[in-house]
């Protein structure tokens, strides 16, 4: 398959941070607006020291978007992206943590994301839903706090409580947060859980048994435990895999080392996302692309693939039940 069938093929992305869309060029507009100083030159922005740092990075960059056209633009721009790698459908985390100038204003911040969403749709963009983040470090009163918001708002474009941010600092959490997203859960909302990336196999099974995970973002480390790729085989949970974001993280030194062919020859529901596109410097049609490269991947293989990631998609699920 080459690149433009491979575009062509009608996929969804499922492991995208809206965090990590914004572009070298785009801050600095976005720094020079807000009379902000960039922290080094443009040709360094992106150069991380540690994955905390690159955390704190997104606080920065989320920082600078002050503005409802703002926060709409950078809505419709995923869309853009999104569509560009022939994704019809997206489900975009955002983490309320990130956009400081917002805080207080949850209401604004995803009604400015809604209207540059909505925009796109309308224009025949992909069609994206928003699963709302609550940062690993967080207490559990704040993540019930978000729930309490969510389940009040009964927003349109949200589809799911997510949670993110670094579990190596946080150690386990699970328990923390179990009430809030069992809350969500009953309230209908859909649940995704970054684990078993800082995590191991350990923080995979939390995510499944303590918080309830429709989803699992990463999940890579579980290749480190059968049985907890059994227990993913068995539940059918889909994997949001971000190759490409995991090697520039650390996580593995090269694609061959990468264990994504594992989890799927082993029945996994695994699925191809660009997690952190603009950082990691990549596109959809990049990481189905580097996956055909490194293991042979056959024409069935990405189609099996691509229809994992529609099958997967909470926005999908939820317009599909309109
Ligand atoms: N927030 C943005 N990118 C992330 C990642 N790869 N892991 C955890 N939290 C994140
Ligand atoms: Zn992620």
């Amino acid at each position: 398959m080459n690149d433009d069938e491979l575009r062509a093929l009608p996929k969804a992305e499922v492991h995208v941070h809206l965090e990590g869309c914004f572009e070298v060029d785009t801050l600095v507009s976005l720094a020079s607006n807000a009379g902000e100083a960039l922290p080094r030159s443009p040709e360094r922005l992106f150069e991380f020291t540690s994955f905390d740092g690159f955390l704190e990075f997104l606080s920065w960059s989320c920082g600078l978007v002050r503005s409802f056209d703002d926060a709409s633009q950078a809505a419709y721009a995923y869309a853009e992206r999104a569509s560009a790698g022939g994704a019809i459908a997206a489900d975009v985390i955002v983490n309320p943590t990130h956009w400081g100038s917002w805080r207080g204003d949850l209401t604004g911040l995803v009604s400015a994301f809604d209207d540059g969403f909505g925009a796109a749709e309308a224009d025949g963009l992909a069609t994206v839903g928003l699963c709302l983040s609550v940062m690993r470090q967080q207490s559990g009163a704040e993540a019930a706090e978000l729930v309490d918001w969510m389940i009040e708002a009964r927003h349109p474009r949200i589809v799911a409580l997510s949670i993110d941010g670094n579990e190596k600092l946080s150690g386990r959490t699970g328990r923390r947060f179990a009430s809030a997203f069992e809350r969500a859960g009953a309230a209908g909302l859909r649940r995704t859980v970054h684990a078993g990336e800082s995590s191991g196999p350990d923080g995979v099974i939390d995510a499944l048994e303590l918080l309830g995970a429709d989803r699992i973002d990463h999940g890579v480390r579980s290749v480190e435990s059968p049985e907890v790729v059994e227990a993913l085989v068995e539940r059918g949970t889909t994997l949001g895999v971000c190759p490409s974001s995991n090697l520039v993280l650390g996580l593995y030194p090269d694609m061959a080392s990468h264990p994504i062919e594992q989890l799927r020859s082993a029945g996994v529901a695994v699925t191809v996302n660009t997690d952190d596109p603009a950082f990691v410097g990549t596109d959809l049609v990049r990481e189905y692309r580097r996956c055909i490269e490194e293991f042979g991947w056959t024409d069935d293989t990405v189609r099996e693939v691509a229809a994992a990631s529609l099958a997967g998609c909470f926005q999908l699920e939820r317009t599909a039940s309109r």
